[in-house]
């Protein structure tokens, strides 16, 4: 039965008639991935758009009502965030556009170190060392995905001089390992950095206190807080958005002439063109139905729910779990679980859950390679053999895990189908044809 005090998700009922001849309701566990809008926002959405005018360009009626509607919402995640007065929001398209334009605003030098982990993911990786001129040094981390804090504290020590930031994810998108984000804060700061944290997976599953824990800058996508409508969320310090713009174009200006250009106030002229303004909205009203659930309903929830799935994913025969069941007991992690069947690629394992199932899951090395080529012990020489493969095309060769990631609107049902699902392939194998698509990635049902 589903928690009545929880939000409403849409297509939860939505059957689907699979190739096997069963007729069954979809199960939503890549909820990592993204998640499906809230009734409830979708509702606000809708009604926003009865009214719908230009934000910051035009005066009207509609145009007074999409201001206040923007402002409600930037007030209900300033509250979702716990920001301080001095923070300010600057919206893009998801976190990994976030991540990017903080990278641009922090104009980091050459000898600036940035210091961040293995456990990341490669929007919270892969820009920090392409974007900027800084040495980004990688903090090591156990098997079970949480961070190494002696090593963490050595490599704090050891580039004490230069440090700039420690950007570090709030909750990984493999192993659901919460790094302790106020002793990062403290640390950090005591050195005269700044803590950074990527929130994608952070901001579904726990309350964020900006201000309390430390936070100087954050990101995190509303796509994966019931509101898919195309918002990425920066939260930074409004010292920081003094510079001039890093993305000049309409909206970042008040005035030009031909030799001159008069910059918009510091909170406007970063965002320039056009917002998203739906996309705001939508954000805010996930947001805020959210704090109106409770945190406490929330966790209850997800908490039992995480306890239960890593207990029945335990008696799954030939199953490899990259974190110990038992690792989920601890209320540092979320509902992530990275596994393996015996004798299956990943992604043969995801293609069945879909097409036998109809249950969503994702399979690959997830934007997480370094963590998940530790898992595998894949040596120096495999890799650039399994890179040679991946160039010329076999996407398939990469070592890779399946992850089923638990939502809100998840139930003891759903882990129930996954579990029985997984064991009926441990058992039987699958009841129809598959042939590999490597270009793809994946594996396609040929029944
Ligand atoms: C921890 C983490 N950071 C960043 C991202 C990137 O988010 P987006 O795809 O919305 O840019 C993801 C997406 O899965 C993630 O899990």
């Amino acid at each position: 039965m589903p928690n009545m005090k929880l939000p409403t998700v849409l297509g939860l009922n939505t059957n689907i008639t699979l190739k096997t001849g069963l007729t069954t309701p979809v199960i939503l566990l890549n909820n990592a991935a993204t998640t499906p809008p809230f009734a409830d926002t979708l509702a606000t959405v809708n009604d926003s758009l009865q009214t719908y005018g230009a934000l910051h360009r035009g005066a009207g009626p509609f145009a007074a009502k999409t201001y206040a509607r923007v402002a409600s919402a930037v007030t209900s995640i300033r509250q979702f965030l716990g920001l301080s007065s001095e923070q300010q929001l600057l919206f893009t398209s998801n976190t990994s556009a976030a991540i990017n334009l903080y990278i641009r605003l922090l104009a980091l030098k050459k000898g600036d170190v940035i210091i961040t982990s293995i456990i990341e993911h490669t929007s919270n990786n892969l820009p920090w060392s392409y974007n900027s001129e800084a040495t980004v040094v990688y903090v090591n981390a156990f098997a079970d995905g949480s961070l190494d804090y002696l090593d963490l504290a050595k490599k704090v020590a050891e580039h004490a001089a230069n440090l700039k930031l420690i950007a570090i994810t709030g909750a990984s998108n493999l192993t659901g390992y919460i790094p302790d984000l106020k002793h990062l804060s403290d640390l950090a700061h005591s050195h005269g950095a700044q803590l950074f944290v990527d929130a994608a997976q952070l901001a579904p599953h726990r309350p964020i206190n900006m201000t309390a824990s430390g936070i100087d800058a954050l990101a995190f996508s509303a796509h994966k807080v019931y509101a898919p409508f195309g918002v990425g969320v920066l939260a930074v310090h409004e010292k920081l958005l003094e510079r001039l713009p890093v993305d000049p174009g309409g909206g970042s200006i008040d005035m030009i002439s031909e030799t001159d250009i008069v910059w918009a106030p510091p909170s406007i002229r970063h965002q320039t063109g056009t917002w998203n303004v739906t996309g705001i909205i939508a954000t805010g009203a996930s947001c805020q139905t959210i704090l109106d659930t409770g945190w406490d309903n929330i966790l209850k929830h997800e908490q039992e729910l995480v306890h239960y799935a890593a207990q029945k994913l335990a008696t799954v025969p030939g199953l490899t779990m990259y974190v110990a069941p038992a690792t989920y007991q601890r209320e540092d992690r979320i509902g992530t679980f990275c596994f393996n069947l015996a004798g299956y690629h990943h992604a043969l394992v995801s293609a069945i859950l879909e097409n036998e199932y109809a249950i969503e899951t994702r399979a690959g090395t997830i934007c997480n390679h370094r963590l998940v080529r530790r898992w595998f012990a894949v040596s120096d020489y495999d890799q650039k053999i399994i890179e040679a493969k991946i160039i010329a095309g076999d996407r398939l060769a990469s070592y890779g895990i399946v992850r089923a990631s638990l939502g809100i609107h998840n139930t003891q049902a759903d882990v129930d189908a996954l579990v029985a699902a997984l064991i009926n392939i441990a058992k039987s194998g699958p009841q129809l044809q598959y042939a590999p698509v490597p270009a793809e990635e994946v594996y396609i049902c040929t029944s």
